[in-house]
């Protein structure tokens, strides 16, 4: 059997610091019969230059000496190597100074000439504070290091949840649409104008993704709507309107107990609303009318005009927008109006575009990530604490819609 030699780590290295070098001399040889490894400086600086090339658990230093004094080494040690101890040795009568170096930093301090029991006592009590004060920052470094590597794990978990919960809505848009016999390109294609819109209302980060989920959700309520209504090809009779009038409130009875989708589900009930109040279920008007609800109406009007229909051919961008400008003020808030104005016919394209070449890529959410559902923190906060939006059926030929002309958006 093997015997285990039990190591009798190196004995702690002391500097000793004194101008008198008989004073440092005495220490140095009492203490090195005690075991310790003494070394000794005849300065400030020279004490300084000592410590820099070799760890130094333990100063003792005079408090007066010519040139730079006991003082100006604590501060520099204190500074360069905070892990080092030091210990002062005050002339008789100097309490204050001795208070001073308390107050600065030092772990102790003695009058001179120290008595050796005391100077003894007063290294192990040094020594013992050091290595309890170095294992509290190991300690301290490895709960930070495990905060940090769970907090990363969370983080990855989270954007994973996003991932997918963001596939998850799009499939369920995609469905709905699938049964109009559309693509889901309509939906994605709002989401963009509307982010785009609410980003020149310098609405960002969670609102951002909020109005963008709403405009995506917008007519999640027609599942509840039924086929022979929402298939039916020609103009619907005032019963049919009745059932197709449900499905904002249908959408919002869906998803409002869903954490994630409150304010989208608020979107969602209020995208059939008018600026001027005509709009249903509720008939809101102005500020009453969710902000994502005004701007998706825009949005969806752009999008219901410029698409080619079965029975009709889309209008140009350029007639859309002049359309949407007359409609300011009536139909629409003429604010989110202006920020519309704002992006132009050419940017309105390239949004178009845009959408259709992130699908090409097969990224059809691409448009989603200009508002993620999770946001990155900026900073390492959690770790420093242990230390997270139809044409608005405007373009409709309801009664209640200023024009008569396109086609029948429900
Ligand atoms: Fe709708």
């Amino acid at each position: 059997m093997r015997r285990v030699e039990a190591l009798t780590p190196a004995a702690p290295r002391i500097l000793i610091v004194d101008d008198d070098a008989s004073v440092r001399d005495v220490i140095s040889v009492l203490l090195s019969e005690e075991g310790y490894r003494c070394v000794v400086a005849a300065s400030a600086e020279e004490a300084l230059d000592l410590a820099q090339h070799e760890e130094t658990p333990l100063v003792i230093s005079d408090m007066k000496m010519p040139g730079h004094d006991g003082l100006w080494l604590l501060e520099r040690m204190r500074d360069r190597h905070p892990d080092t101890a030091v210990i002062m040795l005050t002339g008789y009568g100097d309490t204050e100074s001795a208070v001073d170096c308390l107050r600065r930093g030092a772990v102790d301090y003695l009058l001179k000439p120290p008595r050796l029991t005391d100077l003894i006592r007063a290294i192990e009590r040094a020594l013992a504070k050091r290595r309890i004060d170095l294992a509290r920052k190991r300690y301290q470094r490895k709960l930070e290091a495990r905060v940090r590597e769970r907090t990363a794990d969370l983080r990855t978990a989270l954007r994973d949840i996003a991932t997918t919960y963001q596939n998850t809505l799009l499939a369920l848009v995609t469905a709905l649409d699938a049964r109009e016999h559309e693509t889901s390109d309509h939906s994605l294609r709002v989401v963009q104008y509307t982010v785009s819109i609410a980003e020149r209302l310098s609405i960002s980060g969670k609102d951002l993704g909020e109005i963008g989920r709403g405009a995506l959700l917008h007519d999640i309520g027609k599942i509840g709507v039924p086929d022979a209504v929402l298939l039916k090809p020609g103009k619907l009779t005032p019963d049919e309107w009745v059932e197709m009038r449900k499905h904002p409130d249908i959408g919002f009875q869906m998803i409002q107990a869903i954490p994630f989708l409150d304010t989208p589900a608020e979107i969602v009930r209020s995208h059939q609303e008018r600026f001027d109040g005509g709009g249903y279920p509720r008939g809101l008007r102005k500020e009453e009318i969710h902000i994502g609800a005004r701007i998706f109406a825009v949005a969806d009007t752009l999008d219901a005009m410029t698409s080619d229909r079965p029975y009709r051919r889309g209008t140009s961008f350029e007639n859309a927008i002049a359309e949407i400008d007359r409609c300011k003020g009536t139909q629409f808030d003429p604010e989110v109006v202006r920020a519309f104005l704002s992006i132009g016919e050419q940017g309105l394209l390239d949004l178009k575009n845009d959408m259709l070449e992130q699908k090409r890529r097969g990224n059809p959410m691409g448009v989603a990530t200009v508002a993620p559902l999770y946001a990155e923190p900026e900073d390492d906060d959690l770790v420093r604490e242990a230390e997270v939006s139809g044409m608005h059926e405007a373009w409709t030929e309801e009664p209640t819609s200023p024009g008569t002309k396109g086609s029948q958006v429900r």
